[in-house]
């Protein structure tokens, strides 16, 4: 499996791994991604990201013959929007954006597929979000191996948004699963589980996540 991208070296790495593998802190990756934001979509896409169309076409599949634009979804970190496109394609126009990045959030607002973005820091206990609002909450490009993005602890908040019976689908690639993010994120999903917050209803995995990298999908439901 190749691990690397080409022309890669320590002292030019690419912008995916600076703000995911490479260990910088929260306030660093933030910077990687404000001067990657436009051009986030034209990379990752040459990268080989499939996680946006892969977790879409998995809620769609979830969701059965509901009609797309009577579902409210919360797209959690929106970035610049890579989800929200895919959603809009399916016909979910009635679609959310948070990310705590403004740069990203400027590309995602120009491209008119959320009908709200907030911006905000998730796992900091406080959302600028009402409860039950959303049918469907889809994270993501949300937990890497550095642990520099979302704190697992968020999905504490999301489950509190999302409307009894409402889904929260979270994607993430195999591998990571291996990492302590990867341990934290189970055990969570499984904490929130054992305190009937939730159920696990699936655990799916799709190749091509990125790059030749297998995605690991787990589909929850919230408890009515
Ligand atoms: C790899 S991008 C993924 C964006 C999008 N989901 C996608 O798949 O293209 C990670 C995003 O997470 C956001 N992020 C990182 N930590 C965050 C936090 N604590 N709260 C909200 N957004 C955060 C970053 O600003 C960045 O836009």
């Amino acid at each position: 499996m190749d691990r690397s991208m080409p022309n890669e070296n320590a002292n030019n790495i690419n912008p995916f791994d600076k703000a995911a593998s490479v260990p910088v802190d929260y306030t660093g990756s933030q910077a990687v991604y404000s001067t990657w934001a436009a051009k986030y979509e034209e990379d990752m896409a040459d990268m080989g990201y499939h996680g946006p169309r892969q977790i879409v076409a998995l809620m769609h599949q979830v969701l059965g013959g509901v009609n797309p634009s009577s579902v409210r979804v919360l797209d959690v970190p929106a970035g610049t929007g890579m989800v929200g496109s895919e959603l809009q394609k399916l016909g979910y126009t009635n679609a959310d954006g948070l990310d705590a990045n403004p740069d990203m959030l400027k590309v995602a607002e120009n491209k008119h597929v959320y009908q709200r973005l907030i911006e905000a820091k998730l796992g900091t206990g406080q959302l600028p979000v009402a409860p039950d609002t959303y049918d469907a909450v889809l994270l993501v490009g949300a937990f890497t191996q550095n642990g520099t993005h979302l704190p697992c602890e968020c999905l504490d908040d999301l489950v509190q948004i999302t409307k009894p019976d409402g889904h929260i689908i979270v994607g993430t690639g195999s591998e990571t699963l291996q990492s302590d993010v990867g341990a934290a994120l189970v055990a969570k999903l499984q904490d929130l589980q054992e305190r009937a917050l939730l159920s696990i209803v699936d655990r799916t995995t799709r190749p091509g996540y990125f790059r030749d990298w297998e995605g690991t999908f787990f589909v929850c439901r919230v408890t009515s």
